[in-house]
């Protein structure tokens, strides 16, 4: 059985065991912080995915969704502020020539003092780190790495360099001319893509503010602290959506965008206590308010989603820089003044969610070892409990021999519910194997043919989290799958 330590490897092994995610180019060793997803995997992260994109666009009639390019002019990222700005306090260990990110080193001394049960002193180290963090104090960082003698994992010793900013995004050459004016960045967000394109949505889509923007798409980071699976990745998938509101209303719609992005994520059935708001002390350089939604991984409470009210910095330096004009006629009434609101440069509300970590949360979730053993026999079990609408297969069609006209019924069956949701089918092995395979990838039922079927058109439908069997007519199958989804 996997303890809470243990559980996050468990995950992992789990992962590639049963097909949901490899390491990139595994057969050459790998590649740091890139991870692939496998044939279930990739069932699971498009559920969610399609899951979040119909919750933005389809139901609320004021979002709409776009697929920008993951190349952008370079421009972009100057007027968005992270070739300046972009960029992560780290420190060196000069001994193993590590680098850490100053953030982690602190967080993780945190933590352990919280193991060790010295919670008060794990909760002041944090505050300290805030506030350095939030006045950009590089010296006060280092003395408090000191000061909490912290250690390089790896060569053991504290001689450390000074703290000094990296910047976290890629670069590479557009077209064959290898120059300074040919170099262009992989997008470290999506949030830009939406951004350039605001004016086209919204005079083409004829949008009214408030209004919003969704997309979904790669984003790039060279993390260099990057060990924690599909946490932490240098080539991830973002979920994001800009509003786009009257300046002086954004509070408002701050707050009603964090109730709503945590009522998505109960929807989940995640229950309320995984969750938790963290509120930004230090905050990135265009936001006037930030908070995270954080879930309780089995490596502790940790960032989902960040909500940001951006004010209205990217759009007017976009306008800056591309002297092309982004602002909105508002010809509602002001009240104060019995006007129109006239022209201006909307505010921002941004919803950000990392996909992979929403995969990773789906996955920790369901993950559930179980001891079935009893008093004759030793047994145990891995199941996922996905909620069924997330589930990469939703029913196994399993004949309980490959003879006798079973086979050919359980096709039939599979023909029928296959363009209804995404089915399995499979005749190999003892039917008690079949099902504890359908269970270790989180499918929600099975049914099985057999011989009765033939005389009386049931089968037997097993539910994955009861493993309860009972006897139904072929005809209500795709009815009960239905109704789960
Ligand atoms: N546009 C705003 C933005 O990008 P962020 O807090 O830097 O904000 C948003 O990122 C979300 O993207 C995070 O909450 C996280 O879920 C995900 N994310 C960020 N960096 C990541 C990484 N290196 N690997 C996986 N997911 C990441």
């Amino acid at each position: 059985m996997a303890t809470d330590i243990n559980r996050f490897a468990a995950i992992i092994a789990h992962c590639k065991e049963y097909g949901f995610i490899f390491p990139s180019s595994e057969i050459y060793d790998g590649l740091a912080a890139v991870y692939d997803y496998g044939q279930w995997g990739s069932e699971l992260k498009k559920n969610i995915k399609d899951y979040w994109w119909k919750s933005m666009t389809q139901l609320h009639e004021n979002i709409v969704g776009i697929d920008a390019a993951i190349f952008m002019h370079p421009t972009t990222w100057k007027a968005s502020g992270h070739v300046d700005n972009f960029s992560d306090p780290m420190i060196d260990n000069k001994d193993s020539n590590k680098r850490y990110r100053v953030d982690h080193l602190l967080e993780a001394k945190a933590d352990s003092l919280e193991k060790e049960g010295h919670e008060d002193q794990a909760e002041i180290l944090l505050k300290e780190m805030d506030t350095l963090l939030a006045a950009n104090d590089f010296d006060g960082l280092k003395r408090l790495i000191e000061q909490y003698k912290i250690t390089c994992t790896v060569s053991g010793t504290g001689n450390w360099t000074e703290v000094r900013q990296f910047n976290l995004m890629f670069s590479t050459q557009i077209g064959s001319v290898s120059d300074e004016a040919s170099e262009i960045y992989l997008r470290p967000e999506t949030a830009q893509g939406i951004f350039v394109n605001f004016l086209n949505v919204q005079k083409t889509g004829r949008m009214k503010i408030p209004f919003g923007i969704a997309q979904i798409g790669k984003a790039f980071r060279n993390e260099i602290v990057a060990r924690q699976f599909i946490f932490r990745m240098r080539e991830f998938e973002q979920m994001e959506m800009q509003f786009f509101v009257r300046p002086g209303t954004q509070k408002e719609w701050y707050e009603r965008w964090k109730e709503q992005r945590m009522q998505w994520h109960l929807s989940l059935g995640i229950p309320a206590d995984k969750y938790r708001f963290h509120d930004h002390v230090k905050l990135a350089h265009y936001a006037d308010a930030a908070c995270d939604i954080e879930y309780n991984f089995p490596i502790g409470f940790k960032e989902v989603e960040g909500i940001h009210s951006r004010t209205d910095f990217d759009l007017k330096s976009h306008q800056e820089y591309s002297k092309k004009k982004m602002q909105y006629f508002d010809n509602d009434i002001d009240e104060a003044t019995g006007k129109p609101y006239g022209n201006y440069i909307p505010y921002v509300i941004e919803t950000s969610i990392g996909l992979d970590r929403t995969v990773l949360m789906v996955l920790s979730e369901a993950y559930e070892e179980q001891d079935l053993s009893t008093e004759d026999r030793k047994d145990s079990r891995v199941v996922l409990k996905f909620p069924p609408k997330l589930a990469p297969i939703k029913l196994a069609i399993l004949p309980l021999v490959k003879k006798d006209g079973l086979p050919e019924i359980a096709r039939s069956i599979m023909d029928t519910c296959k363009p209804h949701f995404r089915c399995f089918y499979e005749e190999k092995d003892t039917i008690g194997k079949r099902y504890r395979r359908m269970d270790a990838i989180g499918t929600p039922f099975c049914i099985t043919v057999d011989h009765q079927t033939k005389e009386d058109n049931t089968v037997t439908i097993r539910y994955r989290d009861t493993m309860l069997q009972e006897r139904i007519a072929i005809s209500e199958i795709l009815t009960i799958v239905q109704s789960a989804l």
